[in-house]
C-alpha cells in the first residue's frame, strides 16, 4: 500500500512527466517550423520518452492499488529563437525534474517505502543519462554556432536517433 503522501507524489510526477513531453513536443514543432528536420525529430522521440517515464509511474501505482488522479498538464511556451535557446532550456529543465525524482527519493527514505525507493532507482540513473545528452548537444550547438552550414551537419546528426 501507499502512503497518501506518497500516492499525491506520484501522481504530482505522472504530470510533471506528460508536461515534459509537451514541451519537447512544442520544442519539436518549433524545429518543424524552423525547417530542422533532425532536431524536430530528436525532440519527437524524446516527447515519447516522456510518455513511457509518465506510464512507469501510472504502471506502479496501479500496481501498489494507488489511486490515480490525473492532473490538468500544463501548456508549454511554443516559442524560441534559436536551437542554442532550445537546449539551454532542455538541459535545465532536466536538472529540475532531477531534483523533483531526487525529492521522490527522499520521501521513500522517510517514509522507509522500499518498493518506491527501489523504483526510483531506474529514474536516478535514467536522470543521468538525460541531463548528459542535453548537456553534449548543447555542447556541440555552442562549438559550432559560428560556423554557417555546422548546424546543418548537427541536424543530419540528430535525425539518425532511432
Ligand atoms: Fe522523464
Ligand atoms: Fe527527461
Amino acid at each position: 500500500m501507499l502512503s497518501k503522501n506518497m500516492e499525491e507524489a506520484l501522481n504530482k510526477q505522472i504530470n510533471r512527466e506528460y508536461f515534459s513531453a509537451y514541451l519537447y513536443l512544442a520544442m519539436s514543432a518549433y524545429f518543424e517550423s524552423a525547417n530542422m528536420k533532425g532536431f524536430a525529430k530528436w525532440m519527437r522521440l524524446q516527447a515519447k520518452e516522456e510518455q513511457t517515464h509518465a506510464l512507469k509511474f501510472y504502471d506502479y501505482v496501479i500496481a501498489r492499488g494507488g489511486k490515480m488522479n490525473l492532473l490538468a498538464i500544463e501548456a508549454p511556451k511554443a516559442k524560441w529563437t534559436s536551437a542554442a535557446k532550445v537546449f539551454e532550456e532542455v538541459y535545465a529543465h532536466e536538472q529540475k525534474v532531477t531534483g523533483m525524482i531526487n525529492a521522490l527519493v527522499e520521501l521513500a527514505m522517510k517514509e522507509k517505502d522500499h518498493a518506491t525507493f527501489e523504483t526510483l532507482q531506474w529514474f536516478v540513473k535514467e536522470q543521468v543519462e538525460e541531463e548528459e545528452h542535453a548537456s553534449e548537444i548543447l555542447g556541440k550547438i555552442r562549438t559550432i554556432g559560428d560556423i554557417p552550414g555546422h548546424l546543418f551537419c548537427l541536424d543530419h546528426e540528430l535525425g539518425k536517433r532511432e
